[in-house]
């Protein structure tokens, strides 16, 4: 009889307290990989984790996993009975792209993510704790993949200032520059690793920072790793009522397609889907309604700026049009979307609108405070457009098999 994740949760102690908890990162990986090649990277540090937490006269053996099998995934997204690829998510968030990938059939063998709060939202939907720091996780405790994906976090680029000629001639090679970047950790990683496929996702200015040499040391960094790239920026309005433009970056690599990969972007629907009032709850509590001062305050500062040509401040939506970007530091005021109100100040969107807006399923868990809640949507994708992507991005790599 199959035994559900949510008893071994309880019994084997999986609950995320605090950063860096990677025993559970282990253990989770090896219960979510035993039934593929993938496991063998988990197993000792998982039988480590499970020896500690028994009693100390009770030895577990080799198949202590034994008794816990057949595993009943009951969290809202178990991963495929049946995979078609497998992938990595690095810089999971919440997992925009796991959701995404996983719906095309793919599994995932392996997860990084630092923040303890995302990782809460992240194990309560799909039954993983996520590794912690990448930079401190070595390439060859990486299984092997099809796909990586990274949404590496828009930092500011420590590569900035640096010609692509001077990061590409160093003796040491280009990887010498970017080091101390996180995208030197995605580098380094298909270096060692060579997954046939990426998938790399960052703000639109990437394309524009530092007046196109971070884009250039980036992109020569990845042909010169030997991948042919396919990059375009791409808007979430399609698929859900948000104005968001993030730079997609596709890679294949040249000694599996010979450059010849039939990849190309989706084509975008003629027609926006959705609108504003698709996404909104019919009752909303009190407490999103912002206060007297603030909502006084965000009127001052926007005439302010008005008055000095510049910003346009505050953003009411248009109940039948798109939002605004929603960003990680909504929770602040939420000034960049908000709700007008008959007879009272308008209101910022809830948790689970914000999740809406991203185009995450209704039974998507929030596990976390508001204020977490809000930077962990802000910090995410558009799960559909990111789904599409993908689609074409598997269509490439299954022509290929
Ligand atoms: C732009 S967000 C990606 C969100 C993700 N695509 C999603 O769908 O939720 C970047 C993430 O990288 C994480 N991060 C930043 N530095 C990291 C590091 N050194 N190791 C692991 N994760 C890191 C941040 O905590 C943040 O959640």
């Amino acid at each position: 009889m199959a035994v559900n994740y949510s008893e071994l949760r309880t019994r084997l102690k999986i609950e995320i307290k605090r950063p860096e908890q990677s025993e559970l990162a282990y253990l989770t990986h090896f219960l979510q990989t035993i039934d593929n090649g993938s496991k063998d990277h988990y197993r000792q540090e998982a039988r480590q984790y499970v020896q500690g937490i028994c009693d100390k006269d009770v030895r577990i053996d080799e198949l202590w996993y034994q008794p816990y099998l057949p595993i009943k995934w009951d969290v809202p997204f178990p991963p495929p009975i049946k995979h078609r690829f497998k992938f990595i998510d690095l810089f999971a968030g919440i997992g925009g792209f796991r959701l995404a990938f996983q719906n095309l059939g793919g599994k995932c063998v392996f997860t990084s993510e630092w923040n303890h709060y995302a990782q809460k939202t992240y194990e309560a939907n799909f039954g993983e704790v996520p590794f912690g720091d990448i930079t401190k996780i070595s390439e060859q405790d990486i299984p092997d993949h099809d796909v990586l994906i990274a949404g590496f976090p828009c930092q500011p680029f420590s590569i900035a200032g640096v010609s692509k000629k001077n990061a590409l001639g160093r003796k040491h090679g280009f990887l010498d520059e970017t080091q101390g970047t996180l995208f030197f950790d995605v580098a380094r990683i298909l270096k060692k690793k060579r997954p046939p496929a990426f998938l790399l996702e960052n703000v639109k200015n990437l394309i524009s920072h530092d007046k196109g040499n971070t884009f250039k040391v980036i992109s020569g960094t990845l042909k010169k790793l030997g991948y042919n790239i396919h990059y375009r920026i791409l808007d979430g309005k399609y698929y859900v009522p948000q104005h968001r433009e993030r730079i997609v970056i596709v890679g294949f690599d040249t000694q599996v397609f010979g450059g010849k990969e039939d990849f190309s972007f989706p084509r975008m629907p003629e027609n926006p889907p959705m609108v504003v009032e698709d996404i909104l709850e019919p009752e909303v509590l009190e407490k999103y309604t912002l206060t007297d001062k603030l909502w006084s305050y965000l009127q001052t500062y926007a005439l302010k700026h008005k008055a000095k040509g510049n910003g346009f401040g505050f953003g009411l939506v248009d109940f039948d049009g798109v939002a605004r970007t929603l960003s990680a530091r909504y929770y602040k005021d939420g000034s960049e979307i908000l709700i007008p109100q008959e007879g009272k100040n308008p209101r910022r969107l809830t948790p689970r609108e914000c999740a809406r807006l991203q185009g995450y399923p209704g039974d998507f868990k929030i596990p976390v405070s508001d204020t977490q809640a809000y930077k962990q949507f802000g910090n995410s994708v558009v799960v559909p457009l990111m789904q599409e992507v993908g689609k074409q991005l598997v269509h490439a790599l299954e022509q290929k098999n």
